[in-house]
Formats: C-alpha cells, sequence, structure tokens
C-alpha cells in the first residue's frame, strides 16, 4: 500500500500538471495504484494475481457526474499495461481511452496518469487491464457515477451501494494463458466462478459480503469482469428492481434473476423484506455444459449485529436455454420519462427518425488455418502495431503503420482465411451509422463500442435482411456499450459517430478480441478543434515509430 505521505506528494505534483482534456471548475478526484503480482487461492489452488494497491479486485471508483478523474498508475509488473475504462465515453478524448490502438503500453517500472472525466452517464461501469491476457488475473474494478445532487434520479436513494463483480476465472495464470492462445489453442472452459474475488460453495460457512437491515432498499452494482462466460445472477428469496443498466435508466421491470453477458453492467435495488436471517447470492454460468457456480451471503442485521438464522442450502434455480435471455433481452426499455441526463448529448432520443447513413454487418468470422485459431469480422483478423492507431494518424503518418478500410462494410467470403492485419474503419464524422453483429456460430458472443453508447434495437435469430428494420424497436430501445448475439443470431445496434477520436470496437470474450475479433472507428472531425477534440495530453507516451517526435502545435 502507498503511504499517505507519498500520495499528498504525488497528488500536490500533478495539478500542475493537468492539461486539455480534464475541465477546471469541477472537482478532481485523485488516485494513485500501484499495480504488482500477489499471490491468492480464489479456487484453493495458490496463483499469480494482479493486484491494485494490494486490492483483489482493484478499488471501486467512487465519482459524481462531472468529476475530473486522475489516476496515476505505477506499472510494477513484468509486461507492459494499461487500463481500459469500459464504457466511459470520454468525449473528444480517446487519448485516455488506454486501449493498445490509443495508447502506448505502461513499460514495468514507470507510471503514467489518466486524466478524463466522467459525464452525463450516471450508472455503474468497470475498469480492466486491455494488455495481453491481464484482464485473466484481475486489475479490474467498479466505477460508479453519481448523479449531481441537482439533478434527481428515478427512485429513492438507497440505504447502501454495493459492488458486485461476477466472472468466471481460470487457475493458470495470464501468462499461460496467453500461451496457449500464442501457439494456436483455445482458452478451453473456465474453472470457476468469482463473486468480488471469491469462489465459496454452499453449505460451506463463510462470512457475508453483504449486510441489510430489514425493511430498507440497497443498491447493487451487477458486473460481468469475467473473459468468455455469461452469468446468471439472483439473491434467494429476493427480487431485483432494474433501475439503470450501461448508464440508461431503464422501466423499472421486477427479476428472479438476470443474465449478466460479458462486459455488461445492471443496478438493481433490492429490498430487505424477508425473513432476517442470512441469504445466498448466485452466479453461476450458462450456456457451458457443465455449470459453475459460485456464491456469497447477504445477512440482515438486527441493529446490533447479523441476524444469526444461515441461508437455506436450497439455492434458487437458473433459467435453462437461450431463449429465456432473449426474452428477458426484450423487457429492457429506456425510461423516456426519466429526468437524468441523457446520455447522448446532441443525437435527441428519437433516434427512430433518424436517416441511416450507413449500415456495417460484422460477420464473426473464424479460421484454423496452419492449426492455429484466430477470429476476426468479415475476414479480417486484427493485430496491433508497435505504434498505437491514434499516434499514427496524430503524426500524419497512418500510411506507415496501417491501412484503413481493409475490411468490408459487408462480408464477402466467409470461407476464405482470414487476413491479419490492423483492423482501421473510416468513420464519417458525425454519421448515424447501423451496425449489425451476425453470429453464425453455435456459442454466445457479446460485443462492446468504446466512446460511444449505442441504441440496442434488436436481436433475434437467424441472418439479417433489410426487412428486420420492421422489426426493431425505434422507441425505447436501452441506449448503452455491450450487445449479446445469441448463437446463429444477430444484433442491430444504431449510434451516432459524433465523437472524434480513434475507439476499439470489440469481442468482449477476451480471447476472441486477443485473437482478432475487434476493430478500430478512426473519427476525425474535417475542422482540428477543442470543439471535436481535445489536443494531446501533455504526458501522452509516444512509442514505435512516433517515438521522440515533438508533438504538434495545439489548436484551440
Ligand atoms: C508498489 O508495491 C511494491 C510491492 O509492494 C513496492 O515495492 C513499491 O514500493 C510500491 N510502489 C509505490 C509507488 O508505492
Ligand atoms: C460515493 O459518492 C457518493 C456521491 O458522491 C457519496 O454519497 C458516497 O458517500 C460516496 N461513497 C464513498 C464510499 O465514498
Ligand atoms: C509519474 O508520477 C510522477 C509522480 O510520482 C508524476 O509527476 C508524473 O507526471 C507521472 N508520469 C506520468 C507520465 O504521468
Ligand atoms: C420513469 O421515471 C419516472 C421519472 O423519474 C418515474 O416516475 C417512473 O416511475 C419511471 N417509470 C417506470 C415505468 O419505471
Ligand atoms: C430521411 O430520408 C427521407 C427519404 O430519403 C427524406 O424524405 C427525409 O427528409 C429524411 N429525413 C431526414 C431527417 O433527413
Ligand atoms: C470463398 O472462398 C473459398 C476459399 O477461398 C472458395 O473456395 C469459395 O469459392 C469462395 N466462395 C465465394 C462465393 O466466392
Ligand atoms: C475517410 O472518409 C472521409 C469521408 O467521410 C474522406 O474524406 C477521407 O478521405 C477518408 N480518409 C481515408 C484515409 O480514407
Amino acid at each position: 500500500m502507498t503511504s499517505g505521505v507519498v500520495l499528498k506528494l504525488l497528488v500536490c505534483s500533478l495539478i500542475g500538471a493537468l492539461t486539455h482534456g480534464v475541465r477546471g471548475g469541477d472537482p478532481y478526484l485523485f488516485f494513485t495504484w500501484n499495480v504488482t503480482y500477489g499471490t491468492i487461492s480464489p479456487l484453493g489452488v495458490p496463483q499469480q494475481v494482479i493486484l491494485i494497491n494490494g486490492e483483489f479486485p482493484g478499488p471501486d471508483i467512487n465519482s459524481t457526474t462531472n468529476n475530473n478523474i486522475v489516476v496515476n498508475v505505477f506499472n510494477n509488473l513484468d509486461e507492459p499495461f494499461l487500463f481500459t475504462w469500459s464504457g466511459i465515453q470520454q468525449r473528444k478524448n480517446s487519448w485516455q481511452d488506454g486501449m493498445p490502438g490509443t495508447n502506448c503500453p505502461i513499460a514495468p517500472g514507470t507510471n503514467y496518469t489518466y486524466q478524463f472525466q466522467v459525464k452525463d452517464q450516471i450508472g455503474s461501469y468497470i475498469y480492466y487491464p486491455s494488455t495481453a491476457m491481464h484482464k485473466a488475473a484481475g486489475g479490474f474494478g467498479g466505477l460508479k457515477v453519481h448523479s449531481r445532487p441537482l439533478i434527481p434520479i428515478p427512485y429513492e436513494e438507497p440505504a447502501d451501494d454495493y459492488t458486485v463483480l461476477i466472472g468466471d476465472w481460470y487457475t493458470k495464470s495470464h501468462k499461460e494463458l496467453k500461451g496457449f492462445l500464442d501457439s494456436g489453442r483455445p482458452l478451453g472452459r473456465p474453472e470457476g466462478v468469482l463473486i468480488n474475488g471469491k469462489a465459496c460453495k454452499v453449505g460451506v460457512k463463510q462470512e457475508p459480503m453483504f449486510t441489510m437491515e430489514p425493511g430498507k432498499t440497497y443498491k447493487y452494482r451487477v458486473c460481468n469482469v469475467g473473459l468468455k462466460a455469461s452469468l446468471n445472477f439472483r439473491i434467494q428469496g429476493h427480487k431485483m428492481k432494474l433501475v439503470e443498466m450501461e448508464g440508461s435508466h431503464t422501466i423499472q421491470n421486477v427479476y428472479e434473476s438476470l443474465d449478466v453477458h460479458i462486459g455488461q453492467c445492471f443496478t438493481v435495488l433490492v429490498t430487505a423484506d424477508q425473513a432476517p436471517k442470512s441469504y445466498y447470492i448466485v452466479a453461476s454460468t450458462r450456456f457451458l455444459k457443465e455449470v459453475k457456480t459460485s456464491t456469497a451471503i447477504v445477512s440482515y442485521t438486527n441493529g446490533e449485529g447479523e441476524a444469526e438464522a444461515e441461508a437455506s442450502p436450497e439455492l434458487p434455480p437458473a433459467p435453462v436455454g437461450w431463449g429465456w435471455s432473449l426474452n428477458q433481452f426484450r423487457t429492457f426499455r429506456w425510461n423516456l420519462t426519466a429526468s437524468a441526463a441523457r446520455p447522448n448529448p446532441q443525437g435527441s432520443y428519437h433516434y427512430g427518425a433518424i436517416n441511416i447513413t450507413r449500415t456495417i454487418k460484422l460477420v464473426n468470422s473464424v479460421s484454423r488455418a496452419n492449426g492455429k485459431l484466430r477470429y476476426g469480422f468479415n475476414g479480417v483478423s486484427h493485430t496491433d502495431p508497435a505504434t498505437p492507431l491514434k499516434l499514427a494518424e496524430y503524426f500524419n503518418m497512418a500510411d506507415k503503420v496501417f491501412k484503413y478500410d481493409v475490411m468490408k462494410d459487408e462480408a464477402e467470403n466467409t470461407t476464405t482465411d482470414l487476413t491479419v492485419e490492423p483492423n482501421v474503419v473510416n468513420m464519417t464524422f458525425r454519421n448515424f451509422v447501423e451496425i449489425i453483429f451476425e453470429n453464425q456460430e453455435k456459442s454466445m458472443q457479446s460485443y462492446q463500442v468504446n466512446g460511444y453508447s449505442f441504441f440496442a434495437v434488436g436481436i433475434e435469430p437467424g441472418t439479417w435482411s433489410p426487412e428486420k428494420r420492421m422489426h426493431y424497436n425505434l422507441l425505447d430501445a436501452v441506449s448503452r456499450h455491450t450487445i449479446q448475439v445469441f448463437p446463429k443470431s444477430w444484433a442491430a445496434i444504431l449510434l451516432t459517430f459524433d465523437n472524434a477520436g480513434m475507439w476499439n470496437i470489440r469481442s468482449a470474450k477476451w480471447e476472441r478480441a486477443y485473437l482478432g475479433q475487434q476493430l478500430y472507428a478512426s473519427i476525425l472531425s474535417p475542422e482540428k478543434s477543442l470543439r471535436d477534440e481535445y489536443n494531446i495530453p501533455e504526458n501522452t507516451q509516444l512509442c514505435g515509430i512516433v517515438k521522440g517526435l515533438p508533438k504538434l502545435p495545439s489548436y484551440s
């Protein structure tokens, strides 16, 4: 742990270094994170994990709309490292997105300070490592954005606010797992499930993870931080009222359980309205041959301490099949009358009335050529060049690092071998674009877009065709950043590419993203203006062919 003295010194020295990209006037939150290896045994076997200030999972970032967040990351691992802030829109500021295509990795033994502002995105988010297979070892944590006191939220302030990070887990080290993928082998099935870094079985005595006072209502922020498994989340004996997902206030439906796909976050309210005792919180894998389940305990307090009575060993059952999950998706609706800030500042929420200017149909591509597994979109499998794409573009050296539009908007031939090279799509600034994710495989997928919220307008079995637009929800689809795609199904999203920058679109299943199923959308504003994009921050690290180059004159 960093001592208080060190922390204060770091904070003071940083204030002078703040540059564009962070707005003055609004409050600052400073964090100093020491990223190290540690050894813990979540599944009973000692293994190497990634700690932040000694914690696994990492600390929560607790923020309020308009806060400026400054995180000084000291990389004490033996490999280059980056964090990305999943779902945080970072308007005009892909400089801080922390993907290998936007930032040079933080070299071992060095530090880098991220600076960004959270805006109009009241909700639950996560951060996690974006380099190599580091996410398999931890380094993830919760990121909350609260509403400012003046902007009411569509529910009563809960008695407390709990982060619940659920995810599948492997006992092999991140290097060993990366070795599998590098040699062309798949990751295989996860060995267990963790809830906030712990795996507990039913019937084994465990300390309560959360407590509730009888009669009070609590907020649970449930996010799937795993690598590949969709998880079902439920709380014995209790119903969950869904109030928000990925930055949008939803119609407040009540659920017995929720399917949380990789990268997704749900905020639910739970009222302690049952007999005062302990209850199991359950997270179990979905769509895998062998179900892995983990539990945690929530205990009622009785004023003096925790209630004595133990939880019943009978766990609530998980749903079966993916039809259930698709039906659940269809119940998610945006609350159009909630008065909270809109996640999409300029595009009105009358998105159904905007004409689509471009359709991109991304078909899942898989190749096992030469015995090596690769994934891609429309026949292109992305690789990260040594020079981050954003920096190559900024220094007008893109032509030396990558070609734009190697991938076509529609798959021409999904049976050909994959082209392995950087996958960068030239998006026109402010175009309203329809993206279809078509999954021709039998496995479940989940896709994530950085820098934007999109309208998740439809998911259906089968293949997509233009007539399917008649089935879109053009009224109250939830604006979010991650969408699941069921086996042999498609999902459609609509969004306005109005956030200039270089933004990653990827499979949220990390094995697939690592093996190439990702792309970057390059959105260049025709005018170089601070109105559209911030200047490159002073502390941006340069690497690859731009290493040592002087930064270009800033614009205003
Ligand atoms: C980070 O943690 C390591 C291991 O505990 C320690 O040696 C190092 O001094 C710490 N660095 C900072 C900046 O606190
Ligand atoms: C988190 O932020 C909210 C709103 O700013 C505040 O009410 C709450 O006390 C904070 N919680 C912690 C643990 O800092
Ligand atoms: C590294 O940390 C020091 C404070 O210890 C800070 O002054 C410096 O700006 C940081 N470097 C980067 C690149 O953020
Ligand atoms: C939507 O938000 C409004 C305003 O905050 C709230 O009164 C209403 O109950 C919400 N509607 C539903 C169906 O959740
Ligand atoms: C959308 O396209 C239709 C038909 O091409 C056109 O009539 C209409 O004006 C367009 N709407 C907008 C908002 O541009
Ligand atoms: C697709 O590519 C494969 C392999 O190169 C080839 O055999 C097949 O004829 C192509 N199909 C079409 C429709 O072009
Ligand atoms: C990207 O598209 C815009 C039009 O939207 C065009 O002006 C520009 O030349 C394209 N850039 C590249 C590198 O293809």
